[in-house]
């Protein structure tokens, strides 16, 4: 049977990095993750593990869009302090993921 994907936004960091390594442990998924900097060498040390490192930016939507593509799940997390001042951040990112037809709910870490 065909893993189930998750896409993490984040990935490199502390929250995103967690759910990948929770996912890279589970059989059934695989892990696309997605960061401004493919060369970094937290995004190499995640390539090296299986995940497949994506180029996007929650500014970019088009970045958005092709990270998404065929995502059974998505995980994101979002500054929500700025989001205050950036408000259009999270809504972006939501609205992008309900239009894959996919997930259908979402989480937040404040
Ligand atoms: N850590 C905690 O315990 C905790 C608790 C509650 C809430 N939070 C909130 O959760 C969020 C993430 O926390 P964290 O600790 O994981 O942060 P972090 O370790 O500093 O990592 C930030 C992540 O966000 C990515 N990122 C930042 N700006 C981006 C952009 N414009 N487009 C795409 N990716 C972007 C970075 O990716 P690249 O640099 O690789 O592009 C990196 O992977 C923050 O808003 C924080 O306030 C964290």
């Amino acid at each position: 049977m065909a893993k189930k994907l998750i896409t993490v936004l984040g990935v490199t960091g502390t929250q995103g990095g967690s759910v990948a390594n929770r996912f890279l442990a589970h059989a059934d998924w695989r892990v696309r993750g997605l960061t401004r900097n493919p060369v970094s060498a937290k995004a190499k040390s995640w390539a090296s593990r299986g995940v497949e490192i994506v180029k996007g930016d929650h500014d970019d939507i088009d970045s958005l869009k092709a990270a998404f593509q065929g995502a059974h799940a998505i995980f994101a997390v979002t500054d929500w302090a700025a989001n205050y001042a950036r408000v259009s951040e999270d809504k972006t990112l939501q609205d992008e993921a309900r239009g894959r037809g996919g997930p259908s709910r979402s989480t937040q870490a404040i």
